[in-house]
């Protein structure tokens, strides 16, 4: 059930919701209110463009009214200047405050992030979240001993044990490779068959690591987890990774650094010029 009501005294009959609806399952019959074609409304994506693009809020949808939209006046949103200005001074922090986040800040940053985009607006995307640093603690240790004993027990591909034998080593020295004594981590999983999983995942924490460095927290992708958890799997039962999910993985918390400027890199991408 679409559930898509036109409010007749506010539609002005613009047709805006007709020509932007990505599957063209909305049409204007004369003078009446736009309406779903009955027989294409299982192919509707419940992306809510028809909610977003009506100026005169005369669309719900799925249950949504606009009235409980955001609205998106002109000047609303952050000027050119001011994103540019995040893209090019976010850093990967590797010191952290030895606190957890304020929940209410991370449950705003989680709402926002469920907006991302995901391939034809799938949303099957889970965000599981160690948000108390006694957990993290206490993950770290585990997997830490687990990759010890594992090591020792020649449990390890040789190919990936070279590789594993650092963060280990270089734990009992007290210096921490993969958690980067970050308190938290986000976790983002997506069921293999998802139509785009993998860029869906990537997406969430891309998003998530500009707005948590927005509000002041720091963040840094966590490839080094990736390693230990094909090298472990086991450990994915800790965090919830059900068999077979895609995952990728973002640690964060507030920074107990500030970096004073931005880095040079605009030369870090090679541009071509496509033209046919
Ligand atoms: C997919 C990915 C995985 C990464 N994994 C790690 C990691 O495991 N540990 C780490 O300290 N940094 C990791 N990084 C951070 C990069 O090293 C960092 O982005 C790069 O050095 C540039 O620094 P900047 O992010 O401060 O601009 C990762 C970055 C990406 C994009």
């Amino acid at each position: 059930m679409l559930n898509f009501i036109v409010d007749d005294a506010r539609c002005t009959r613009c047709g805006l919701c007709v020509k932007d609806c990505p599957v063209r399952i909305i049409e204007r019959q004369g003078d009446a209110c736009p309406t779903i074609i009955a027989a294409e409304a299982g192919d509707c994506m419940g992306c809510q463009h028809c909610l977003a693009i009506c100026p005169a809020g005369a669309i719900s949808i799925l249950g949504r009214s606009p009235d409980d939209s955001r609205p998106l006046t002109s000047g609303a949103l952050p000027t050119l200047a001011a994103v540019e200005l995040l893209v090019r001074g976010r850093r990967s922090v590797r010191q952290y405050r030895a606190e957890n986040v304020d929940p209410a800040l991370l449950k705003r940053l989680l709402d926002a992030l469920a907006n991302v985009p995901t391939g034809v607006n799938r949303q099957e995307l889970t965000f599981r979240l160690i948000d108390d640093r006694a957990v993290m603690e206490r993950f770290k240790a585990k997997a830490m001993s687990d990759l010890r004993s594992a090591l020792a027990a020649g449990e390890i591909p040789e190919a990936m044990s070279s590789i594993g034998r650092l963060p280990v080593a270089y734990f009992e020295e007290g210096r921490d490779l993969v958690f980067r004594g970050a308190p938290h981590a986000l976790i983002v999983t997506a069921p293999p068959d998802a139509p785009c999983a993998r860029e869906d995942v990537s997406l969430a924490l891309a998003y998530f690591e500009l707005l948590a460095q927005s509000a002041g927290l720091g963040t840094v992708w966590c490839g080094m987890l990736s390693w230990v958890l094909s090298a472990r799997p086991n450990l994915k039962t800790d965090l919830g990774i059900p068999e077979g999910h895609l995952h990728y993985q973002m640690l964060f918390g507030y920074p107990a650094v500030q970096y004073a400027r931005t880095v040079q890199r605009d030369d870090g991408a090679r541009v071509e010029r496509i033209s046919i």
